[in-house]
């Protein structure tokens, strides 16, 4: 009886690493459970405790007997001698109704996982590592009752390891720290212009060649020309896996209930290729194209034969088929692409794509797969089956879940790790864009109100992380954490049970937990956030200090110097009429963390005043509209913060109306530089005056003396003398020499 139901792991040795400063048993688990409730006393874990597991769960025993620092398994089916046992058990829908959620029992004489599959089991599984990891002593893991399952199916993370190729041994290490976190999915970026990285047998080119390039670095290789060198070549970057690699990892994955996506990205990004098979191109010649040619019949013959030998590799209900970011163009200009526009009876070019795209998913789900693609498959019209990943925003995520799709969400502004999670100034070369681990955390990916029909289409959500500028695996780490335990609760815990300040209480704990495992996690900034909140009645401001420090010790001034030890300490909002320049820092044993945040809070003469547009701001980037310039509101470091207002491809002409003629002593506005994308300081800002509004006097020019070359993260303010001079209406323009983006914040004016 028991050899039929049960298979026996035993256990060689605890954990060693004993820290001695607190030794309080810890529940901080992220992603926060559905139902925790604590007990009294702990689990002693030790070498003889064994492991015991219902047969169909005998692979999942294996993995927590495969875990932890030391733990080996002496026999896999020698009988337990040992009174105390981990029991993880198959259990009936009676005894648990919903089939993804399992039960953690810990009591001092044994723990209890039960499940119904071996997806929850796992799950099980993992909460009950990680509780061990968060341990100050591991071997004593706290009693407690936990019932738990996940708000989404699909919580995944996309790695892109084309731009920078990492090696199966830290693939491996990658896939451990997800499924720690729950992460289910992983969604593997095989193939892009910068290198194919998976071993086709039938083309091996790709991997001879297109999984070579001459600079390691992106900026490097592309100042190179984007040249592909060969394997052996000693000057060569990159990689590939075999497909016995890419076996390994799935099994891996496997195991700790992730599943593997691969994405053979088309029609475009496809450099690599075309390189090495050029005749798949519309010119013919290598280093032409970056799409494939859609009316050549060996494009589809070609593609066909790659994704048969991927399908069996991948044993995923999904295969990804790219299809983002597309250049139309040689299309147009192609006799073949036109001719298939023609006999398939086309619209255009966007139609030839989704005809591309139908074709894939007839191909694959002739094979029983179904396609996954980026929301610009949308366009031209969606594969009738295609399920959507939504980066551009959710509105594609929310046409086509309004169209019956299946969809991922992964907008750019929440799941976008390679934006910079903290002040530019202080990290290392990111992606424009910021993404705090708050706002990781703030993302609900269910767009819809509560009950609607369309969220049950909403399969989950992914971090991606595009590795242009992420060179090594240290690199990548950095980018992942602490952001990726953000998205993990984003992605299993109940949106009612979500609460950041808890979450950023239970992040403390998972510090340890990360030194523990060697992540190189970014650290928490010691840089404070000054928020200021203005009352337009009592013509006041209101100051928050905020820091992503827990519990930090903050003090500021009012006066522009910089705090002491002695300086007012923070404990709570403040309020103050007029200007003050407020300085502020944290403090670590009397002495000052960091660098010192600085904020004029300025309540100046234009605040609420109407401003008048003789050039419209920017429909994608308008802020808060007519109010933005002079809301007393400044921007952050990211441009799409709300205060930051763009104007797309023309100069910035507006007008401030005083409403009355004021003594103007000084005008001031910022703007900001990044060129990644497309964000240029003006060459010259104009403010001139006028009593009627109609005629506009006394030009003055401030020229810009920012280069448009330099692309790091750059502001410039703007700052024009009026001394004293009488006027209502001020004039401000800005030059947009580059005719990118303009981004201005305020006009102050005093
Ligand atoms: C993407 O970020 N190009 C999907």
């Amino acid at each position: 009886m028991i050899k039929r139901l049960a298979c026996f792991l035993t256990l060689l040795a605890g954990s060693s690493l004993q820290i001695h400063a607190q030794l309080k048993p810890n529940l901080d688990l992220i992603p926060k459970p559905t139902q925790i409730s604590p007990g009294v006393g702990t689990f002693h874990w030790t070498k003889s405790t064994a492991i015991v597991a219902s047969a169909m769960f005998a692979p999942v025993a294996r993995l927590l007997a495969d875990s932890g620092q030391t733990i080996g398994i002496v026999s896999p089916y020698k009988k337990p001698t040992a009174p105390v046992t981990i029991r993880i058990m198959s259990v009936s829908a009676n005894a648990l109704p919903d089939s993804n959620s399992y039960k953690l029992q810990i009591q001092e004489n044994g723990i209890t996982i039960a499940a119904r599959t071996t997806a929850a089991a796992i799950n099980g599984v993992q909460t009950l590592l990680q509780l061990r990891l968060l341990q100050p002593d591991m071997s004593q893991i706290p009693c407690v009752e936990i019932q738990d399952h996940p708000r989404f199916k699909y919580r995944g993370v996309m790695l892109d390891v084309s731009r920078h190729f990492f090696p199966v041994s830290y693939i491996k290490r990658y896939l451990d720290l997800m499924a720690l976190y729950k992460i289910n999915t992983f969604h593997w970026h095989l193939v892009d212009g910068a290198g194919w990285r998976l071993q086709i047998k039938q083309f091996p080119e790709l991997t001879s060649h297109a999984a070579w390039r001459y600079g390691e670095g992106w900026k490097e290789w592309a100042a190179n020309g984007k040249r592909y060198a060969h394997a052996g070549d000693a000057n060569a970057y990159g990689g590939f896996y075999t497909q016995d690699d890419a076996r390994d990892i799935v099994a891996y994955a496997a195991q700790r209930g992730i599943t593997v996506i691969p994405e053979i990205e088309m029609p475009g990004h496809s450099e690599e290729v075309l390189a090495v098979y050029p005749q798949l191109s519309c010119s013919g010649t290598p280093y032409q194209n970056s799409e494939f040619c859609l009316g050549n019949d060996s494009t589809y013959s070609f593609l066909e034969k790659v994704l048969t030998e991927v399908m069996d590799i991948f044993p995923s209900q999904y295969i990804h088929i790219g299809g983002d970011e597309a250049n139309k163009k040689a299309w147009k200009a192609c006799p073949k692409c036109q001719e298939r526009i023609r006999t398939a009876h086309l619209k255009d070019e966007h139609e030839l794509q989704s005809y591309a795209v139908r074709r894939m998913e007839q191909f694959l789900k002739a094979h029983h797969r179904k396609l996954l693609g980026w929301d610009e498959i949308l366009e031209g019209g969606l594969a009738p089956e295609a399920t959507v990943m939504s980066w551009r925003g959710e509105s594609g995520g929310i046409t086509a879940a309004k169209a019956g799709h299946d969809v991922v969400m992964t907008p750019g502004a929440y799941c976008y790790f390679d934006h910079y999670q903290a002040d530019p100034a202080t990290q290392p070369e990111a992606q424009g864009g910021y993404l705090p681990v708050e706002k990781v955390y703030s993302y609900n990916p269910d767009p819809f109100q509560p009950g609607a029909l369309e969220s049950k289409h909403i399969l989950g959500v992914q971090a991606n992380i595009w590795t242009e500028l992420i060179p090594n695996t240290s690199h990548l780490e950095y980018m992942t954490y602490p952001r990726l335990p953000a998205l993990a609760e984003v992605a299993w815990t109940n949106k009612d049970q979500k609460d950041f300040a808890d979450f950023q209480r239970r992040l403390q704990s998972h510090y340890l937990l990360l030194q523990r495992l060697y992540v190189n996690y970014c650290r928490p900034s010691y840089t404070v956030t000054i928020v200021p909140t203005i009352n337009y009645d009592k013509k006041e401001t209101t100051i928050s200090l905020l820091s992503e420090q827990y519990q930090p010790v903050i003090r500021y001034t009012m006066d522009g110097t910089v705090p002491s030890q002695h300086s007012t300490l923070y404990t709570g909002p403040f309020s103050f009429t007029g200007s003050s320049k407020i300085t502020a820092a944290v403090f670590r044993d009397t002495l000052l963390q960091g660098t010192p945040a600085v904020l004029m809070a300025d309540y100046h003469l234009a605040i609420g005043k109407p401003v008048i547009y003789k050039e419209p701001y920017s429909k994608s980037y308008p802020a808060k509209k007519e109010a933005t310039l002079t809301d007393g509101y400044l921007g952050t470091v990211s441009y799409g913060d709300g205060q930051w207002q763009g104007f797309d491809s023309h100069d910035m002409d507006v007008v401030v109306d005083m409403e009355s003629v004021q003594t103007l002593h000084t005008v001031a506005l910022n703007f900001m530089q990044l060129t990644a994308v497309g964000i240029y300081i003006p060459a010259d800002v104009t403010v001139s005056l006028s009593n009627d509004g109609v005629t506009f006097g006394q030009e003055m020019v401030v020229k810009n003396d920012i280069h448009e070359s330099q692309h790091q993260l750059t502001f410039k303010t703007f700052q024009f003398d009026l001394g004293g001079k009488q006027s209502r209406y001020i004039r401000v323009k800005a030059k947009n020499a580059q005719h990118g983006f303009l981004f201005s914040d305020e006009i102050i004016v005093h």
